[in-house]
């Protein structure tokens, strides 16, 4: 049978509680499918860091360079400070695997419900295309003169030609697969003066080469509220790595709930494995009560598997994961039901197993 390796990393908090549901549908699917998955999991978490005084050992990108894909929960806890937890485990797998497009799809799912009145499923349905390793999540800056009456901090953001081109081109091969063809850039070029004109420039060229694809772009603080007030105007949106962060929280918002949104961190050159994990955090406030909508971390299984080859099992993941909302199956609290986490994830692996 084929076999994909698979690096499990659970993580911290509700990560615990999503990725073993995760790893139920994956599994249905590989038996309904007839492939295999060697699953190798790490403990690397807020815990870890708390014991050893690290989030991964030294070697953690070597330890999961091998595998066909990574499958990451969620990282951060309280009493770790946020950016040592990220940057010591999450952030170091996106840049060391150059897994430079973060895939964020928002999609009002059947029989889930909008905070918008008035808007059908097929009215929001695009993808966030966000740049993952470069631009204003950048190490190139410090904090001087602490303590005294000068001290000052900064953080350079960076964007490079080879960084700004790939991820716009990825957004533009995407919309070309896509029914509408249209690719909207998230700028900012009106307040900051280098690095966002040179993403319009850049995207300016990029579009030339796709007479087909419709193009439109807008500041991003209107564009925030375009997501809320005209959330069918977009197909693909394409943005920086900041601007695409803040994207894609506010359209799986728009679209129910932040629990349903899935993500990939693809190479698409696959030198390195992608990693796949859902949107939203550790969530400390609901951990532990075993109430975290599972369905983020599923979905982000399904794009693992479209990733791996497996398209039919991911269809039929994304199509259970449908019928059970439409059908009005059980549903966590975020969707305005009462199940547990486990209950939602043996009812999709259910399903998965009769697609
Ligand atoms: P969060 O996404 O963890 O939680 C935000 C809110 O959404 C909370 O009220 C939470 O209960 C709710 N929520 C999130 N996921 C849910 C789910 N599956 N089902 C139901 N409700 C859900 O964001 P935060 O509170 O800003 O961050 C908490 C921690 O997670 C921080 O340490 C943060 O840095 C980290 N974080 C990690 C990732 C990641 O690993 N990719 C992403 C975002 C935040
Ligand atoms: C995400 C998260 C991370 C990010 C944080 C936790 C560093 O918000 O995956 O969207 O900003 O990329
Ligand atoms: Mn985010």
């Amino acid at each position: 049978a084929r076999t994909h390796r698979i690096a499990v990393i659970p993580g911290d908090g509700i990560g615990k509680e999503t990725t073993p549901e995760g790893l139920r549908v994956l599994d249905a699917a590989a038996r309904r499918f007839g492939f295999e998955l060697k699953l190798t999991e790490y403990d690397w978490s807020c815990e870890t860091y708390l014991k050893t005084g690290k989030m991964m050992p030294d070697d953690g990108l070597d330890q999961l360079k091998d595998s066909d894909s990574v499958f990451l929960g969620a990282v951060g806890w309280p009493g770790v400070p946020d950016h040592t937890s990220l940057w010591g485990l999450l952030i170091p797998i996106r840049r060391g695997f150059d897994q430079y497009v973060s895939l964020r799809p928002c999609k009002l799912l059947p029989g889930v419900k909008t905070p918008l009145a008035n808007r059908e499923p097929h009215e929001i349905d695009f993808y966030v295309v966000r740049e993952n390793t470069e631009g204003e999540y950048s190490s190139v800056g410090g904090r001087m003169f602490p303590g005294t009456d000068r001290e000052f901090v900064s953080q350079q953001s960076i964007l490079t030609r080879t960084g700004t081109d790939r991820i716009i081109k990825y957004a533009f091969e995407l919309a070309m697969t896509r029914p509408r063809k249209k690719v909207t850039s998230a700028t900012k070029s009106n307040g900051i003066t280098f690095t966002m004109p040179y993403w319009d420039e850049r995207f300016a060229e990029m579009a030339k080469n796709y007479p087909e694809v419709t193009t439109d772009q807008f500041h991003i603080d209107i564009l925030c509220a375009h997501f809320v007030q005209h959330p069918d105007w977009f197909d693909v949106v394409v943005g920086s790595n900041l601007f695409g962060d803040i994207l894609s929280d506010l359209g799986p918002a728009v679209a129910g709930s932040i629990g349903v949104a899935a993500s990939a961190n693809i190479n698409p050159e696959k030198a390195f494995p992608s990693m796949f994990e859902p949107v939203h955090g550790s969530a400390p406030d609901i951990a532990g009560k075993w109430i975290a909508n599972p369905i983020g971390q599923i979905w982000s299984g399904a794009m693992m598997l479209e990733h791996l080859g497996e398209a039919q099992a991911a269809r039929a993941i994304t199509d259970s994961i449908e019928k059970l909302l439409a059908e009005g199956g059980p549903r966590t609290r975020d969707l305005g039901g009462q199940a547990g986490t486990v209950d939602v994830g043996k009812a999709i692996a259910e399903a998965v197993s009769r697609a």
